[in-house]
């Protein structure tokens, strides 16, 4: 969707984006400002602020998140909002929600609104750190542009070089594939995968294929601009209509724990419902969840290693190999060790089907 208008009404989908960004930053805040001087919540796509029934947007939201985090005297960091707005109507509408709320704001907590481009802007911020020889601080960056225009990979690719930075970005494929055929955009492109391979997709047929060919493209380059970051990948659909998808990357296995965790706990709202990508089709659903895939994922992951630790399932679990998170693998161990199919090593634990940290365990060859 794309609007002039300043206010546009939120459409619904926008909801899931919404309560992910704040189930993830409840978590976040906390986690990073507890053990750093600094930390960076930087809304490269900001918005206006609200939307024209009045509901907040995306850096009201984080604001707030902090604001009324329950353990916010606990967290000791300084907290720098960036909020960054390419046209001047919506940036002048943003600091108008804004700048009523600075004097409330505790001193450790500073908000900057950026009249500029994404791009422009961090590249801006980063010379100048390269120039201090200082790094980003630990940076939460959510990256929300209407389409997939003006997302450069090299910017990523910059963010990334800071271990603690995480990048959070959503983007309709519609617009990819719309790029993809037409001659103009191919600058968009080329920036977007930082790369001109996106151009071999334009050769396949079946759409569905060539949306994984894009897709799949994507979550490489994250991975290595990122160097070992996770990079989750998540879709979100109206029935069967793909709308947008969220991708995440983060150096830290936590970190991609708790974002899955964030996205699970909204899925499904109304007609929308999010879907992972490992398992076919798995569609997230909070209440009695499809734990088939995970219980394969685990057995094809561990099968043959001999013993292993509990502590090894959770960090596999938790990465970005599965579309899981660690609050759910010990439900499947209780199957599988019900079904006779994982061995467990009793001195590592007291109480039957409880799995405490350096339980070993073995999963059977019989599958
Ligand atoms: C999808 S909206 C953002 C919505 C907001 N993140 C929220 O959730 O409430 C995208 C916004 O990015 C702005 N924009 C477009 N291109 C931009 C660019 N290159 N840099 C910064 N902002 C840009 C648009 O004016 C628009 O307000």
């Amino acid at each position: 969707m794309i609007t002039t208008s300043t206010l546009w009404k939120l459409p619904p989908h926008t909801k899931g984006k919404h309560l992910v960004l704040k189930n993830y930053l409840n978590a976040w805040f906390p986690i990073l400002g507890k053990y750093n001087g600094r930390i960076l919540f930087i809304d490269g796509f900001a918005g206006p602020g609200e939307y024209r029934y009045g509901e907040k947007g995306s850096p009201l939201i984080a604001l707030n998140t902090y604001m009324k985090h329950r353990a916010r005297n606990r967290m000791s960091a300084e907290v720098y909002f960036i909020f960054i707005e390419k046209d001047k109507r919506r940036f002048n509408h943003l600091k108008s929600l804004i700048d009523p709320l600075i004097p409330e704001l505790p001193n450790n907590c500073k908000v900057e609104i950026i009249n500029g481009k994404f791009d422009g802007t961090m590249n801006e911020i980063m010379d100048l750190l390269d120039d201090q020889e200082k790094e980003l601080a630990p940076s939460f960056v959510m990256v929300d542009p209407f389409g997939v225009s003006e997302t450069p990979m090299e910017i990523i690719e910059r963010i990334f070089r800071n271990k603690k930075s995480e990048v959070f970005i959503s983007f309709q494929y519609d617009s990819i594939n719309r790029f993809s055929k037409k001659e103009e955009f191919e600058p968009h492109l080329n920036e977007l995968y930082g790369c001109t391979e996106w151009k071999n997709g334009t050769e396949i047929e079946d759409g569905k294929d060539r949306r994984t060919f894009y897709y799949n493209l994507y979550e490489r380059k994250l991975r290595e601009v990122g160097s070992k970051k996770n990079v989750i990948h998540f879709d979100l659909f109206k029935k069967n209509r793909l709308i947008y998808s969220i991708f995440f990357g983060t150096k830290h296995i936590r970190g991609s724990d708790r974002m899955k965790q964030a996205i699970w706990k909204v899925s499904p709202f109304g007609d929308f419902s999010f879907r992972g990508v490992h398992a076919d089709q798995l569609t997230l659903v909070l209440e009695n969840p499809d734990l088939g895939p995970l219980k394969e994922a685990i057995i094809q992951e561990f099968m043959g290693k001999g013993w292993i630790t509990i502590e090894d399932i959770h960090e596999f679990v938790s990465s970005d190999a599965t579309d899981y998170h660690s609050g759910q693998y010990k439900k499947v161990l209780r199957g599988l060790e019900k079904n006779d199919k994982i061995e467990i090593d009793e001195s590592t634990r007291k109480i039957k089907l409880s799995y405490p940290n350096g339980t070993k365990i073995k999963i059977k060859q019989d599958h």
